[in-house]
């Protein structure tokens, strides 16, 4: 099957495709109900087998376009042509050949991308995109080319859920691919600037936005280039990470990939951002590191940042070693194990990885500030858990750290504090022993924080209900425990300046 030359996919299609797909009601949820979590599942693990079966029984045939639209767009299946005439009305079969969207088998209408609804909910409410790319590897049935242009997978969805959900002048999305991060901007952001090295992707991402109704100023270039001399509100990129071996015979993915050793191209985007973003900006990434023989990739990200004037919060989310990650990558490609070409492959990352002294690879989310009238800042840190959608959290928790750097430790002790309302606490205690052996206190939403503190902090963040301030809660607890005043005050504010920090505490309005 081939797949759509740069400039092909036509926008101007996108009006009456959008209205067909809203009268079909091609819906996640739709989507969803036709197919079933296991045959949307095998789909995402590159067979259609399922999907089809699924598709052919006459319940599935009962939905009618929305099936059509299914198996056509999602499962990369070919349709009737004229099943597919009635499930688009308005742009009709030709008008859906015209676009770029299918092409004619004789009867059949076969297609040429994946079109997907994808659903999202922010503070806003819920809301849905349709989004085209590239067939997947489910519908091509062989490797994906070296200039595939990705559809919604994981990582997007991730940096798109962690996306401050703040008004924000303008917005520039760098590697946008098929548009997915500045359609999400849309909904808060007003001037919105997307960049991509591939035609081909800026070509879905014009379609997408037309389908979409959104306005976006696209622009063709390698990173910072097509931005030269502009500065942001925010930044936003997921960009092409994949740490991949500089050596003849490895292929390189434009869409993972750029071209540099190691996590180098990590490192230009982290600096590169410093020169682009306005003061009080925010820059959010997705980034994967290595970790070398005595340097935590973490902390060479942090590094990065602060040295080019930037506050850094570097957040882990998962470590592979070296093997698992070469295995990840290769299966990505197409490339199946057992093969010699896999052997191939494999030894050439792990020759790469040794040569850097690499010892593990971390992925996570990085976000980046240009600080007003302050130092930098750090915080580096590993996930402990919270679910999608942390864009919400994220803004809260810099806006409280903003009220931290403008708040010294005498202005904190006569601040009031309340407890977030996600926080529990809970205490362990050795059988028949009266004081607690560990208190910890949990927090329900955010990234699920789990903190162990001491009774005495314990004693602070259960007596934050925005009445006493914080001095005199200190006071009491220093008198009650029998402890030095001075001596708790000193204990006591950083927890609090953690807590706060983080969102377990927060300042009372
Ligand atoms: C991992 S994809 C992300 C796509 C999309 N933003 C998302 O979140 O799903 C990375 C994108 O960066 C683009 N890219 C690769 N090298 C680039 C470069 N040097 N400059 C700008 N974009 C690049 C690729 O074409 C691809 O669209």
């Amino acid at each position: 099957m081939t797949a759509i030359p740069a400039g092909v996919l036509d926008p101007s299609a996108a009006r009456p495709l959008r209205e067909d797909l809203a009268a079909a009601g091609f819906r996640s949820t739709a989507v969803a109900g036709v197919l079933g979590s296991a045959a949307e599942g095998s789909l995402r693990r590159g067979s259609t087998l399922a999907a089809a079966r699924v598709l052919a029984r006459p319940e599935a045939r009962a939905a009618g376009a929305v099936a059509d639209l299914t198996a056509l767009f999602v499962a990369g299946l070919a349709v009737p042509a004229d099943r597919l005439a009635a499930a688009l009305p308005r742009l009709g079969v030709e008008g859906a050949v015209r676009a770029g969207l299918v092409a004619l088998d004789g009867d059949a209408a076969v297609p040429r991308v994946e079109l997907a609804p994808h659903q999202f909910v922010d503070p806003d409410g819920v809301g849905e995109w349709w989004v085209a790319s590239d067939l997947g590897e489910a519908a091509t049935g062989g490797p994906l080319r070296a200039d595939h242009v990705l559809g919604v997978g994981g990582a997007s969805r991730t940096l798109a859920g962690l996306q401050l959900p703040r008004r924000a002048e303008s917005v520039l999305d760098l590697g946008t691919g098929s548009g997915i991060q500045f359609l999400r901007a849309a909904r808060y952001g007003r001037r919105l600037v997307a960049t991509d090295v591939s035609e081909r992707a800026l070509a879905y991402a014009r379609f997408n936005a037309a389908l979409n109704d959104v306005d976006v100023d696209l622009r063709a270039g390698s990173l910072f280039e097509p931005v030269t001399g502009e500065r942001f509100d925010r930044i936003l990129s997921n960009p092409p990470f994949v740490i991949t071996p500089r050596r003849p015979g490895v292929p390189e993915y434009e869409y993972r990939d750029g071209g540099l050793e190691g996590d180098a191209l990590v490192e230009t985007v982290v600096r590169g951002v410093a020169g682009h973003l306005l003061p009080g900006g925010v820059a959010q990434l997705l980034a994967n590191w290595e970790d070398r023989a005595g340097a935590d990739g973490r902390d060479r990200v942090a590094a990065w940042a602060l040295e080019e004037g930037l506050d850094a919060w570097v957040v882990e989310r998962e470590v592979q070693d070296p093997v698992l990650y070469a295995e990840t990558w290769i299966r990505d490609g197409g490339i199946r194990p057992g093969t010699p070409e896999y052997d191939r492959l494999l030894a050439a990352w792990l020759d790469d990885f040794a040569a850097r002294e690499v010892r593990s690879v971390g992925f996570g989310y990085v976000t980046l500030r240009r600080p007003e009238r302050r130092r930098p800042s750090r915080r580096v840190e590993r996930e402990q858990g919270g679910a999608g959608g942390l864009g919400g959290h994220l803004a809260a928790c810099l806006e409280a750290q903003d009220w931290l750097a403008a708040t010294d430790d005498d202005a904190l002790l006569t601040a009031r504090l309340v407890v977030a309302g996600d926080v529990t606490e809970e205490r362990h205690h050795w059988p028949g022993e009266e004081h607690p052996a560990a208190i910890e206190l949990r927090q329900g939403g955010g990234f699920a924080r789990v903190v162990p503190v001491d009774a005495a902090a314990a004693g602070l963040v259960g007596a934050c209900d925005g009445e006493l301030t914080v001095g005199a809660i200190v006071d009491a607890l220093a008198d009650l425990l029998e402890s030095d005043p001075a001596e708790l005050r000193a204990e006591l504010l950083p927890v609090a300046r953690e807590l706060v920090a983080t969102g377990l505490l927060m300042p009372a309005a």
